[in-house]
């Protein structure tokens, strides 16, 4: 099967073309580099030992997708490409509208003009808001308190609406990811975001390899076990796994024969996470007991919008999907300094 992969030179889109292409799917790359590396096919090519086909394009050029759409006629899309920076969404609301919802409106489109069957969305623990923890995927969604978390909450309603339209033709299965950290074990793939890094992991790893001189920690005063910020770290690599499991769960469903779960029966949800929180200091001692690397931190005051603690239930991929994340917190951070020390 061909699977068109937007985004796939980025940080999560290129461990999943590596393991799609491992389990023996044909992979398309979309992505337009505005927040990756040409190279990175390259270096999918030299651990999946094929190269996948790549197209530079924006998702959001209708006109560039459907040449892509007539001449690879891809049968399942996985939609990574997206901003992704909160801050950024605040200041610049309209910016991540047009590009995170447009180009999910592309995308169903061309499924519909082109009869792609199946759809898997990159979506983000970030639409449940301030919830109850664990995060259930049956609790009210759309909560997101951030124009980008409501691009994501967005398209997994358009989504939703596609898929039930048509009589099921179409089948999507909406992934809700907790914070995907790590590289691939080869040290060939990882993340390295462009300029000073806003998440705590590429953080860590660029004062582990003496770029930056000190991480600070936001918060030290919020309820939880030593104060700092708790949440549900997840290896990319068992990330990327998720997606393989899920394309597996949209192709062995006939139509019209989901389970439903209050959804429209041709779209699933599912929360890809550990199901297990870590504080940042538990982080921080992780990374340093994982490479023998001394971090050095301080702390600071809250960052504006962080919720105190959050962590997903994971049974539901469990039991439908038949996967479960197996890479602990250590491996996590093995193989993010790895890769690191890989990086010029
Ligand atoms: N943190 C620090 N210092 C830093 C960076 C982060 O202490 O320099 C703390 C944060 O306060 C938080 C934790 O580390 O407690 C994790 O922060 P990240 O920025 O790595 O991740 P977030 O949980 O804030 O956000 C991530 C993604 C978002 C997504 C969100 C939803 O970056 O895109 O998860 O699950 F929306």
């Amino acid at each position: 099967m061909k699977v068109l992969v937007t985004g796939g030179l980025g940080f999560i889109g290129s461990h999943t073309c590596v393991s799609l292409m491992e389990s023996g799917y044909d992979v398309v790359i979309a992505d337009d580099l505005s927040n990756s590396s040409a190279d990175v096919q390259e270096r999918i090519a030299k651990i999946a030992g094929k190269t996948p086909a790549f197209y530079k394009a924006d998702v959001t050029d209708q006109a560039a997708m459907e040449r892509l759409f007539s001449a690879e006629k891809p049968e399942a899309i996985i939609h990574f490409a997206g901003f992704k920076s909160v801050p950024e969404s605040v200041e610049n609301p309209l910016k991540y509208y047009a590009n995170n919802v447009g180009s999910t409106l592309v995308l169903c489109a061309l499924m519909k003009r082109f009869g792609t069957r199946f759809i898997i969305f990159s979506s983000s623990a970030t639409v449940y808001g301030d919830n109850e923890i664990p995060y259930r995927e049956d609790m009210e969604p759309c909560r997101a308190t951030n124009p980008y978390g409501r691009t994501k909450a967005m398209s997994e309603e358009i989504i939703r609406d596609f898929a039930a339209s048509e009589g099921g033709r179409h089948k999507a299965a909406l992934l809700r990811y907790f914070n995907p950290v790590g590289a691939h074990e080869s040290g060939l793939l990882g993340e390295d975001p462009r300029g000073v890094p806003g998440n705590l992991m590429p953080y860590i790893q660029r004062v582990a390899a003496g770029k930056l001189p000190c991480l600070t920690v936001y918060g030290t005063d919020y309820p939880t076990v030593d104060g700092t910020g708790v949440r549900d770290y997840i290896h990319v690599m068992d990330l990327a796994q998720a997606h393989v499991a899920a394309l597996r769960k949209l192709e062995a469903e006939q139509p019209a024969a989901g389970a439903g779960r209050g959804d429209s029966e041709s779209t699933y949800i599912y929360n890809i996470g550990t199901g297990r929180g870590t504080s940042v200091l538990e982080m921080i001692q992780a990374f340093e007991r994982a490479t023998g690397v001394h971090i050095e931190y301080k702390a600071g005051p809250r960052r504006a919008g962080d919720l105190p603690e959050y962590y997903a239930c994971a049974d539901l991929a469990e039991k439908e999907l038949g996967w479960k994340a197996k890479r602990s917190v250590e491996d996590m951070c093995r193989d993010a300094w790895n890769w690191q020390k890989n990086i010029k």
